[in-house]
């Protein structure tokens, strides 16, 4: 019988060959959540096909998914086997011809994240990893970057699709581009977090929605990576489930990151 873990491998290639055929062969088709957050044809296809296999292979397991059960409260407090799911992590990017997106697909039970998944079909990049089995890319292994020096470092981050409160942001962007090397908005968190396990990015943070996060976290951190979060986790909050304020990075440039951008925070409070 299929483990979770080889189920998970597959729906994820599945549903990546969906939007990537959608994308080739059909007509975009659009909407703007709440008027401003974009979600396609192919954002709903993927939910349901991942979705459905799910229901149909483990049917007392819960779904979080974005587009079709984004709200179950706090992933701390649910009991049982749950599996968390971005159907296209990088929509806007999907939705321009850019091909940095990919299906997102993470196994939470026992309060841990069990193995993830993120599969990006436009570069045939599957990263993935299982819990205490370290991470990889295609099958083979990968690590973290050796770069320990803040002036060589790459450093990736995103934005909210609400444009509220832009100061803070834009005072820990200033920062980090005036220490680090270079910056980028690369448009997929999961991506992004999967590149910093990959070694191709030195460290990335930004606040973000748990399915955003859940699979590229596993595997950052079985890449042996840091992943924690430079604002402070609220009391009785598990961690791993804490969407604000993320950062991700080897362990030479976590503390020296971490300390930047508590810095730009401190300003903005000033
Ligand atoms: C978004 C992407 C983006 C990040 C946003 C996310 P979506 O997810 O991961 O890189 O900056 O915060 O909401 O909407 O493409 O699934
Ligand atoms: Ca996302
Ligand atoms: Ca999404």
């Amino acid at each position: 019988m299929q483990s979770t873990y080889e189920f998970s491998l597959d729906v994820a290639r599945r549903a990546g060959a969906l939007i990537a055929e959608k994308r080739r062969n059909e007509p975009l088709q659009r909407d703007f959540k709440g008027g401003i957050e974009i979600v396609t044809q192919a954002d709903i296809a993927a939910d349901e096909l991942i979705s459905e296999a799910i229901r149909a292979t483990y049917p007392n397991h819960q779904i979080l998914s974005e587009e079709s059960s984004p709200d179950l409260g706090r992933v701390q407090d649910i009991r049982g086997p749950l599996w968390i799911i971005d159907p296209i992590d990088g929509t806007v990017n999907f939705a321009h011809g850019l091909n940095q997106s990919g299906v997102s697909i993470a196994f939470v039970n026992e309060g841990q994240i069990q193995h993830g998944v993120v599969f990006n079909p436009f570069s045939d990049e599957l990263f993935a990893a299982q819990r205490g089995c370290g991470a990889t890319l295609n099958g083979t292994p990968i690590g973290v970057a050796e770069e320990s020096r803040l002036d060589r470092a790459i450093i990736a981050t995103g934005f909210p699709y609400v444009k509220t409160g832009l100061e803070p942001m834009i005072k820990r962007l200033s920062v980090i581009l005036a220490e680090c090397a270079d910056i980028r908005r690369l448009g997929s968190a999961a991506l992004d977090i999967c590149f910093v396990a990959a070694g191709r990015l030195d460290g990335y943070y930004e606040s973000l929605s748990v399915w955003d996060y859940a699979a590229a976290q596993l595997i950052a951190k079985e890449a042996g990576a840091v992943y924690g979060h430079f604002g402070d986790v609220p009391e009785g909050d598990d961690p791993q489930f804490c969407s604000a304020d993320i950062l991700v990075a080897n362990a030479a440039l976590f503390e020296p990151l971490r300390a930047l951008l508590r810095s730009a925070s401190d300003n903005a409070a000033v």
